[in-house]
């Protein structure tokens, strides 16, 4: 319905956030068959070339901005089920929001708020798949964490196979989650991610923590339980084992 397609752009969020002041439909896509500045999390450069599935997703839920992150886990559990959809592979959800296949990286996905007024306007999520790219194609610095669903399993994926088959679960799960809320959509991603019971050092811009992952709250925080029995809600964070 409100699909973009675009052959190179500097990065879909940020044709996105161009269409919103323009009255974007809720669900506009913007999707980009390469992105010369692709944007990850913290900042971080996202690798973008041909063979890979960069898109974006423009919602509008009247939800508080405290809850946003809800979505980006939505959208995790929504990216696992096209994949699962598309080839019998077993990805699995390290929290917040990637998705990793054998241990590597295939999607990252960033969440990023549109608020006006202290409530949001527009909620934009960017969805990175890494697709058909070889092994080879990825930068040698992110080599050993990143991979692709062709590396994994040898197959070739019909990108819009994909993308219909995310849209599809992205649209089921979306509804649910404006008709009965968050703990559904909170038990599935649990389902799905290998993080929870794992010790972890969750790193994040203040401090260090380290102890055993028991589950996200309501809001979507990574609940810790550090060795003093205490537990630690962390909003943003980079994990390691
Ligand atoms: C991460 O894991 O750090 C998130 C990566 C998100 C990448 C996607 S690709 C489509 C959209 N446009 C961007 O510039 N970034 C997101």
């Amino acid at each position: 319905k409100h699909v973009y397609f675009f052959e190179t752009v500097s990065s879909t969020q940020t044709i996105a956030k161009q269409f919103i002041p323009l009255k974007a439909k809720e669900g506009t896509l913007i999707i980009a068959e390469e992105q010369t500045a692709g944007r990850g999390r913290m900042a971080r450069k996202w690798y973008s070339q041909k063979g890979g599935l960069w898109f974006s997703v423009i919602v509008k839920p009247n939800i508080p901005i405290k809850i946003a992150p809800q979505l980006t886990l939505l959208t995790a559990v929504a990216v696992v089920r096209a994949i699962k959809d598309v080839l019998p592979l077993q990805p699995k959800i390290k929290w917040p929001n990637d998705i990793l296949i054998n241990g590597k990286k295939v999607c990252g996905i960033l969440t990023e708020l549109q608020s006006a007024n202290g409530s949001i306007e527009a909620i934009i999520i960017g969805v990175g798949m890494n697709v058909n790219q070889g092994k080879n194609n990825f930068p040698k610095d992110i080599r050993p964490i990143a991979t692709s669903i062709f590396a994994e399993s040898g197959n070739t994926i019909d990108l819009f196979s994909l993308l219909k088959a995310f849209c599809v679960h992205f649209e089921q799960l979306y509804e649910q989650y404006l008709q009965h809320g968050f703990k559904e959509i909170q038990t599935l991603w649990e389902q799905n991610c290998d993080t929870i019971g794992k010790e972890v050092v969750a790193t994040t811009i203040r401090e260090t923590i380290d102890g055993k992952v028991i589950g996200i709250s309501e809001e979507g925080a990574l609940l810790i339980k550090k060795e003093n029995g205490k537990v630690s809600e962390i909003f943003s964070a980079d994990l390691t084992n």
